[in-house]
């Protein structure tokens, strides 16, 4: 069986979980639910990194014990990954017997083989950084030897001879294109390379920093904090059953790292495993950086953004869709909120959802919740079936390289696909003419949202198993191949998965208020009743008004408050939980303005598009279902039908009325 071993950075414990955190450990999460999927043997690492001087002066800066403070924060990754539906297998923390004595065994062993020495070092050590500065690193980073940032050290430590694996290194690397991935950041270590490599400093006196592992030849030192850290990927493997579940492992190891520990990781780490006798690990994969007004997120910044925030606004599912569908592999990405509504309503509640709303309501209604049998079809079909199948390959292929961005754009172009079919088919119109036609049509549709489903299923897991069963399907129904959807199936109960969000900015609601011809007025009608039940005419000018009680006339000087225009229908789709409802975009010539219309259940959205409409164009703005509602159209129901007025002639889009 083919195997999958994958590993996240050791977090920092001084440092609150943020996005970035929550990133790397959701992409390393989708890799391995994939080659779960796929049918490879998983192991996924994560852990906390507790040693060394940012946990011992962060635990300081609180006035705890070391020990405790770390027992005190290690959990709220723990936690967090929980809550995110995270699946690791073992999560490692450096403070463990079992981590400790692997990093000693090891230094021992080094220690033995001649390649660890004892030295003085006299230089500028810099604090924040641990570790000493050259003399050019100081000139370039502005310091003298008054600066605060750094102090002068001379000491005795012990040093691993790095440098004598600096030529196995390149050749490495050289030999082995996918060693470090993506290409850029392998050339940039290739060039770092051309320089010579130096020796590695693995000791700091406990006088100074005691806050560590004891070094097994000289307790007055504990390991350099990289140095232990970078052992955790073989730590709990050896711990767990020894050289075999290493060499059952370490042949297919993966470690997902972001750009900024790359070097640490293609340098120091292959050498460390070389002298211990060790092969490198399979690759290195360096990802960029979550950027917040494109600078890089940290604490010290303060700009740092709180994946549980997020996450409770907007669903755990789409939060990590939206994550991993926004950063290409290798490069920075703008972190905004708007971005990521933006994202979650266009994929998710738009394509996604919709195709499955529309099609679940057709089903239930014509063929009883039952998944029909499929016809032959024609160059349609032929067509959809070829997509599938090309989606399934290009999708794994994705993965494989690591590139989930690509892999997610290309089951939503499958998706985006089913529902261009559905608009060239019109399954709704087919229903009363032709149900063997539409049962082809809806088969199709719902096989493209299965394979689709099962595709972003190491993505929204949670949300996945919610779909199948309103498809009436099972988990173990994740078939990868085209036409495993079973005629005869029977469709749950229809439920949103993925509700549209709104986002609004400040300068949004300033906006709003700056507009005096968008404010209502009078006092608007309760929009709902207005859209969804008012009965009889909605229209101006009621022939029945003219006979009714003298106290119902109005006034010319009334009926000129009320602003009439013609409107053209650009978008329109149903609002989740609802039957009634559509959420309309329309043009007035000279704006767009979003209306929420109770006609659902007389129109299909596609009914709509692109026809010209009449709206009241100066109501309240009203919330129905959470969406904002800029006005309200004019429809005419009579015999329990309804019909929605539209211009006789042709007229221009904004055209008043009066
Ligand atoms: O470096 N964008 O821990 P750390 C994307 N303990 N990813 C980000 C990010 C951002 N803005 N900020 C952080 C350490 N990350 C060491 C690792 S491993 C043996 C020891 C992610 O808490 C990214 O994966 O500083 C980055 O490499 C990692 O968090 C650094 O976490
Ligand atoms: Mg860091």
């Amino acid at each position: 069986m083919s195997r999958f071993y994958i590993t996240t950075p050791i977090y920092y414990v001084n440092d609150e979980a943020h996005l970035g955190h929550a990133y790397t450990t959701t992409m390393a999460d989708v890799l391995t639910r994939y080659h779960r999927l796929y049918g490879y043997e998983t192991f996924f690492l994560t852990g906390t990194d507790e040693h060394g001087q940012k946990a011992q002066q962060a635990a300081d800066k609180k006035g705890m014990p070391v020990q405790d403070y770390v027992e005190s924060v290690a959990p709220r990754f723990q936690d967090l990954w929980k809550k995110m539906n995270i699946s690791n297998d073992d999560f490692v923390r450096t403070t463990e017997p079992r981590h400790t004595k692997v990093v000693q065994d090891v230094l021992q062993r080094i220690y033995e083989a001649g390649l660890i020495y004892s030295d003085s070092y006299e230089g500028f050590y810099e604090v924040s950084d641990e570790r000493f500065l050259t003399d050019k690193e100081m000139e370039e980073k502005g310091y003298t030897k008054d600066s605060p940032e750094v102090v002068f050290l001379q000491e005795k430590n012990y040093f691993f001879k790095m440098s004598q694996y600096q030529d196995w290194l390149i050749q490495h690397i050289e030999a082995n294109p996918n060693f470090i991935r993506p290409e850029g950041r392998r050339r940039e270590i290739l060039g770092f390379l051309k320089q010579p490599l130096g020796d590695l400093c693995i000791s700091r006196p406990k006088s100074r920093m005691s806050w560590g592992i004891d070094l097994p030849f000289d307790t007055d030192y504990v390991c350099y904090v990289w140095f232990d850290a970078l052992l955790n990927y073989i730590s709990v493997l050896l711990d767990k059953g020894g050289d075999e579940e290493l060499n059952k492992w370490w042949p297919e190891s993966h470690h997902l790292i972001g750009k900024d520990i790359l070097m640490v990781h293609a340098v120091y780490w292959p050498t460390m495993l070389k002298a211990a006798g060790y092969e490198p690990p399979k690759s290195l994969i360096a990802h960029g950086w979550w950027l917040i007004d494109s600078a890089k997120m940290s604490k010290s910044k303060g700009n740092v953004i709180k994946p549980l925030e997020l996450m409770d606004r907007y669903g755990i599912d789409a939060f990590k869709y939206f994550l991993v569908r926004d950063m290409s592999l290798g490069l920075d990405s703008n972190f905004s909120e708007k971005a990521m509504v933006e994202r979650m309503n266009s994929d998710l509640a738009n394509d996604f959802g919709n195709l499955l709303n529309r099609t679940h309501k057709l089903l239930v209604k014509s063929f009883d919740g039952v998944v029909p049998e499929p016809g032959a079809g024609g160059e349609l079909e032929a067509e959809l079936k070829a997509l599938g199948e090309k989606t399934l390959a290009t999708v794994k292929e994705h993965v494989l390289e690591f590139k989930l961005h690509a892999a997610l754009e290309e089951v939503l172009q499958l998706v985006r696909r089913a529902n261009k079919y559905m608009e060239q088919t019109e399954p709704w119109k087919l229903a009363k003419t032709d149900l063997n036609a539409m049962g082809t049509v809806l088969w199709h549709v719902l096989e493209i949202f299965r394979l689709a489903a099962t595709l972003l299923s190491p993505v929204i897991p949670g949300k996945v198993e919610n779909l199948l069963t309103q498809l009436g399907l099972d988990q173990n129904n994740l078939e990868l191949r085209w036409g495993a959807l079973p005629p005869g199936t029977r469709a749950g109960e229809a439920q949103v998965l993925f509700p549209r969000h709104e986002y609004k900015e400040v300068t949004d609601m300033e906006n709003t208020e700056t507009k005096p011809e968008q404010t209502a007025v009078a006092e608007a009608p309760k929009a709902e009743a207005t859209a969804e039940s008012k009965p009889e005419a909605q229209a101006a000018g009621q022939p029945e008004a003219a006979e009714a009680e003298p106290d119902n006339l109005i006034g010319i000087e009334d009926f000129a408050k009320v602003q009439l225009r013609v409107a053209e229908v650009l978008e329109a789709e149903r609002v989740p939980k609802t039957d009634k409802l559509l959420r309309l975009i329309v043009s007035l010539g000279d704006e767009k303005r979003q209306i929420v219309a109770g006609v659902a259940a007389y129109y299909e959205p596609e009914q709509l598009i692109g026809k010209q409409i009449v709206v009241v164009a100066n109501l309240k703005p009203v919330k129905l279902r959470g969406i904002e509602s800029h006005g309200m159209l004019l429809a005419a129901k009579s015999e329990g039908k309804l019909s929605v007025m539209t211009p006789l002639g042709e007229v221009a889009t904004g055209a008043a009325i009066s």
